[in-house]
Parts: structure tokens; C-alpha cells; sequence
């Protein structure tokens, strides 16, 4: 123990050790703890040690080693960490059931596509790529018939998606759940225009063949809620805050591991450079005009396949990157 104290803290000048560790002058009696910018980072990993759960005590002990690398290595001054505490409680005040300021944050630092990117290395087998959950998901989107229209304030600028849902091997995924959601054509989200009302998005299912037939509107590329703080944050960046027209998916088939994805379209000025890193290559699709396989005649249409991994145990323990914001424990409505 006494050695471990004169790593952690050091020794001083004409102090000793006593007996429990402590360090005391020569005047006696007073405990003299002297912390380094170093030497803190130890202290605190050894104050943690006892933590109970592996897992937690791995990911704490990381995100403190990290944090103090990143306060060295910039000397964070008093001005400075006041004004990143400010930051962070903005962020929090921001959120509420209809806006997750948190999940914007870590879209916009690229921390979210970072989880996606490791988790898509985690599935048993290749399957379509996946994209961002966003924050505009709902759990409870209105069930859907097939071609039924999820735009209900403005169905002008009509599009069919349509499709087949399978497996790794390209067989059909029968009655498989398609949950979709976009912009409105005035480029907002519906939980940006009210709180309640639901537009735009539909929870729809394949049929016997494993085919999916929706109907949805052209969506807008959009900037992200620019009036808080991480709006604040990407103007102080010079970034744009733009993200390119997309729908969202969310595909679900019992045995199969659950896939949050998203097509970006081909005539989007902001594909290379979305505020919040989700355009892909693979996911970026263009709209056709009377494609004789569109099961609607003479439409503008998206066709787009998705092939589904199946599910591991651990899939079932992993969850989503992503939540519908008014489920995130703690937000206050
Ligand atoms: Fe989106």
C-alpha cells in the first residue's frame, strides 16, 4: 500500500510514509495528498476498481483514461471546461419526448456511425448495409396496408418504394415487419411541426412472397434542429448542418437480426459530406419514372432489396443504435 501511495502521489520533500499509506510532514500529523496531472488519472482508476460490473468498470475506466488524455492534451483551461459543463447541460435542457439534443450530438460528433459501423461487423453474415436510427424514429407508428399512403398532410410528389425483403440467400422473408419514415415534403419531420400528430410514417409488411409496397412522398434533404446547442456547435464548425434527402427503414423477421437502414437519394447535392455521416454508397438510389416492375402504373418509383442476417444471441442483448427520443429514460416531457 505504501508504495502504491508514493507511485500514485510522488513523495514529497522531506516527507514519510506512515504506516497506512498516508503521507505526512515532518512537522507530523497532517495528511499531504498532492495530485499531478497525471498521477490523477490513477487515483480515480483506483477509487473505481471496486466496481462490481465488469463491463461497467471497463467502459468507465476507458471513458476517464480518455477524458484526461483529451484535457492534457489541449491543457483545458477553467474558462474552457465551464464552458463545455454549460454545453453539456444545454444539451440535456434541450431534450424533451419530441427532440433528443443527446442522440444529435453523438450523430453530429460521428460517434453514432462509429457504434453502427462496429455493430455491423458483429452480424453472423453480410446482409444490406445499415444507416443511422436518427432521432425522428417513433415505436408508435400507425400500422399500414400495402400501398397505402404514409403521407397524410401532403401526398403530392407521390413515390412507390417497393421491393422484396430477404435472406442472406436471397429467399423471401414472408410477413416481415417494415417500418418506414421520412420528411414530409416541406422537409420537416412530423414531431417537428406538433408533438401528436403522426405523418409520414407507416409500419407496413411483406407479403407472402416477402414483397413490400409503400407509398410515400419525395423527402427533402433538411437542416438539422439548428436553434440549440449542437446547432450552435456545427455553426462554430463552419459546417453546413445539412442532411441529404433520405427515407428511413426499420425491417424485422423473426429469427433475423433487426435492420436500421436508410436510401439517400442519387440527386442529392449533400451526399459526401451529411451532417451526420449516414449517406452510404450502397444505400444511394435513384427515382425511376414508369418502371414497368413497379407494381403501380405509370409512378415514380424507388425499387430497393433488403437482405436481412440472421440473428445471433447476441443481437438480442446488443439493442439499437438509436430510440424513439420519448422512450430515452430521464427525458422529461
Ligand atoms: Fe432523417
Amino acid at each position: 500500500m505504501t508504495s502504491l501511495f508514493n507511485q500514485l502521489f510522488g513523495k514529497r520533500d522531506g516527507a514519510t510514509a506512515s504506516s497506512d499509506g498516508a503521507l505526512v510532514g515532518n512537522s507530523g500529523g497532517e495528511v499531504k495528498i498532492e495530485y499531478t496531472s497525471e498521477t490523477i488519472t490513477t487515483a480515480v482508476l483506483e477509487q473505481m476498481a471496486a466496481t462490481s460490473n465488469p463491463r461497467l468498470k471497463t467502459i468507465m475506466a476507458a471513458a476517464v483514461k480518455h477524458l484526461h488524455a483529451f484535457a492534457r492534451e489541449v491543457n483545458l483551461t477553467p474558462s474552457e471546461w465551464i464552458k463545455g459543463i454549460e454545453f453539456v447541460t444545454r444539451v440535456g435542457q434541450m431534450s424533451s419526448p419530441a427532440r433528443q439534443e443527446v442522440i444529435l450530438l453523438s450523430d453530429t460528433l460521428g460517434l453514432s456511425t462509429l457504434v453502427n459501423t462496429m455493430h455491423d461487423k458483429t452480424a453472423v453474415e453480410e446482409a444490406t448495409q445499415t444507416s443511422l436510427l436518427g432521432p425522428f424514429f417513433r415505436e408508435d407508428a400507425p400500422a399500414m396496408k400495402a400501398g397505402e399512403q404514409i403521407a397524410k398532410r401532403d401526398a403530392s410528389q407521390e413515390i412507390v418504394l417497393y421491393g422484396r425483403v430477404t435472406n442472406k440467400r436471397g429467399e423471401p422473408l414472408a410477413y416481415a415487419q417494415v417500418g418506414v419514415w421520412q420528411t414530409a415534403t416541406d422537409g420537416r419531420y412530423d414531431m417537428q411541426v406538433d408533438e401528436t400528430t403522426m405523418d409520414c410514417r407507416g409500419v407496413f409488411q411483406t407479403d407472402a412472397n416477402g414483397d413490400y409496397l409503400i407509398r410515400a412522398v419525395r423527402p427533402l434533404g433538411y437542416y438539422i434542429p439548428m436553434d440549440g446547442p449542437v446547432g450552435d456547435m456545427i455553426k462554430a464548425q463552419n459546417r453546413h448542418g445539412m442532411r441529404p434527402a433520405h427515407i428511413h427503414f426499420l425491417i424485422s423477421a423473426v429469427g433475423y437480426r433487426e435492420m436500421v437502414t436508410a436510401l439517400y437519394l442519387a440527386d442529392d447535392d449533400h451526399l459526401t459530406d451529411d451532417v451526420v455521416f449516414g449517406a452510404h454508397g450502397d444505400l444511394v438510389v435513384a427515382i425511376e419514372e414508369n418502371a414497368p416492375a413497379c407494381p403501380v402504373p405509370n409512378a415514380r418509383s424507388i425499387k430497393f432489396d433488403f437482405a436481412l442476417s440472421v440473428e445471433s444471441e447476441a443481437d438480442r442483448l446488443s439493442g439499437r443504435v438509436g430510440a424513439d427520443p420519448s422512450k430515452i429514460a430521464g427525458v422529461q416531457s
